[in-house]
């Protein structure tokens, strides 16, 4: 894994967006779409604005047993995690530009904290890495299915962002998982996938009204989701762990296109 050029990438990444006015309440978008979007968008929010303290756990875990071969990692993971936090500025100046009310507390964030709580690192890891590919798919829909400038922008930033995410965790879990043996790496993939499918069948669920105003059924959702996960796993298969953050970027940029709905 090549930590430093990720460490180069997320500090480069601090400054590359221009944000588009976002006055509150000014988006064109009629109410049929702009509400539930702005009530979707808010639910994905409150997802973003976590500090990190589980992730850095399990990273300081992972690093006593690996420590050469991850230097350096734990600063690429606190860049990433500030990374995730400007999201979720962003995102709560989207929600208030769309009309909507910002959440402190939703269902789905409480349920996943505490099962992330209750299931231990490895499963806590899995379920960060599921949150970024319905991510991918769920701001790509959005990219290519409104027609508000403001709104398609800075989903256009953030989906970039998500799928540099998907590429520097896939550059981590190619590391980690060639140390495990066969049967154990074929179980994390079981896993993997379970938690993967379960954590897409809540969201498309809980997001049914928006994703009904946008024309888009559950399945169709799921699906989308689904595909993201299986471009991940052909990945971890690879050989390549030296996969850069550009050049990821350009791969994957390709794969959203054909993957996402419109
Ligand atoms: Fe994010
Ligand atoms: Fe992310």
């Amino acid at each position: 894994m090549n930590i430093p050029s990720w460490i180069q990438y997320f500090e480069r990444n601090r400054t590359s967006f221009e944000e588009p006015p976002l006055d509150p309440d000014a988006s064109p978008l009629r109410d049929g779409l702009r509400l539930p979007l702005a009530e979707s968008l808010a639910v994905f929010q409150l997802g973003e604005t976590g500090g990190g303290t589980r992730l850095m756990r399990y990273v300081r875990r992972t690093l006593r047993h690996q420590p050469d071969a991850l230097e350096g990692y734990d600063l690429a993971v606190r860049l990433f995690v500030a990374e995730e936090q400007r999201h979720a500025l962003l995102l709560e100046k989207l929600v208030i530009y769309l009309g909507g009310t910002l959440l402190q507390k939703h269902w789905t964030n409480t349920v996943f904290r505490q099962l992330r709580t209750l299931l231990g690192m490895e499963f806590n890891i899995q379920i960060l890495l599921t949150a970024e590919l319905i991510a991918e798919a769920y701001y790509g829909m959005i990219y290519r299915r409104t027609t508000d400038d403001a709104v398609r922008t800075c989903c256009h930033k953030i989906l970039r962002d998500e799928m540099r995410h998907i590429a520097f965790h896939t550059n981590f879990f190619q590391e980690r998982l060639a140390r495990l043996s066969r049967p154990l790496r074929s179980l994390w993939r079981l896993g993997f996938r379970i938690c993967h499918r379960v954590t897409a069948t809540i969201v498309a669920w809980d997001h049914r009204r928006f994703l009904h105003s946008l024309d888009v059924s559950q399945g169709e959702f799921i699906r989308l989701t689904l595909k993201a996960g299986q471009r991940f796993l052909r990945r971890l298969d690879s050989s390549s762990s030296s996969w850069q953050p550009e050049v990821s970027l350009r791969s994957r940029q390709k794969a959203s296109q054909l993957a996402t709905p419109g």
